[in-house]
């Protein structure tokens, strides 16, 4: 894989996705734990993701005195979800950022060129103010996330990251060379991608065994 300098790409090894990864990659799982892995998983990648997050000091009174301490400014961070797959990382980052906007890129892959079709756009206003923070678990041959990110700059957003939970090395190098000021955070970058374009090892249609569509 040839690497774009300026590109950020994190992989998340720890051993606690690492499990849960494995655990999602497993045939034997049904869509009820997927779906709930896939939460857990988007919580441990949200901690990595959301490091570097703006705060401010709030003044707070503990029991014994006033004190001030840091509080993110929910609102300012937008959460954008490429549908179907990636509303499975949405919710378990809404469970940590309640408060976040929620914008939906729809997405398909044409089943026989794979580009991406969008079907569906609506995002928060005031795009240029927030942290966009773009969610899909699958990152193949790149099409979607590059189509996604593409419309949120369209749109105005100046700050945006990528995350993902499996990744091509074909996808990581497309898209860290159309978009190589957005990181991209994932819990692995497997082999290959097959001649379906399909992840391998991978874990399959993420959708599909999200929501038991096949
Ligand atoms: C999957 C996945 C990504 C895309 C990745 O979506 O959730 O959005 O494929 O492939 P790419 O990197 O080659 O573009 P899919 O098109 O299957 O739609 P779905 O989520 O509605 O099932
Ligand atoms: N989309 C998926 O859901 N899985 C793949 O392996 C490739 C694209």
């Amino acid at each position: 894989m040839a690497s774009n300098t300026n590109a950020s790409i994190e992989v998340v090894d720890h051993p606690l996705v690492q499990h849960k990864l494995t655990m999602v990659r497993d045939r034997n799982t049904g869509a009820a734990d997927f779906r709930q892995l896939l939460r857990e998983i988007s919580h441990l990648l949200a901690y990595e993701v959301c490091r570097d997050l703006d705060t401010e000091a709030v003044e707070i009174e503990t029991p014994l005195e006033v004190s001030t301490g840091p509080k993110l400014q929910g609102r300012k961070i937008c959460l954008v979800s490429i549908l179907r797959a990636g509303n499975g990382l949405l919710d378990g980052m809404l469970d940590l950022i309640p408060a976040a906007r929620v914008g939906h890129i729809g997405l398909y892959r044409d089943p026989d060129t794979k580009v991406p079709v969008e079907y569906y756009l609506k995002l928060p206003d005031h795009l240029d103010e927030r942290q966009c923070i773009v969610v899909d678990p699958m990152l193949a041959t790149g099409g979607s996330a590059i189509a996604a990110v593409h419309r949120m700059k369209q749109a105005g957003a100046k700050r945006i990251k990528f995350v993902c939970v499996v990744a091509a090395p074909e996808g990581v190098e497309a898209f860290t060379k159309a978009h190589p000021d957005v990181p991209v955070v994932t819990a692995a970058i497997d082999r290959e991608l097959d001649d379906h374009f399909y992840i391998r090892p991978g874990l399959g249609d993420a959708g599909d065994r999200m929501y038991g569509t096949k």
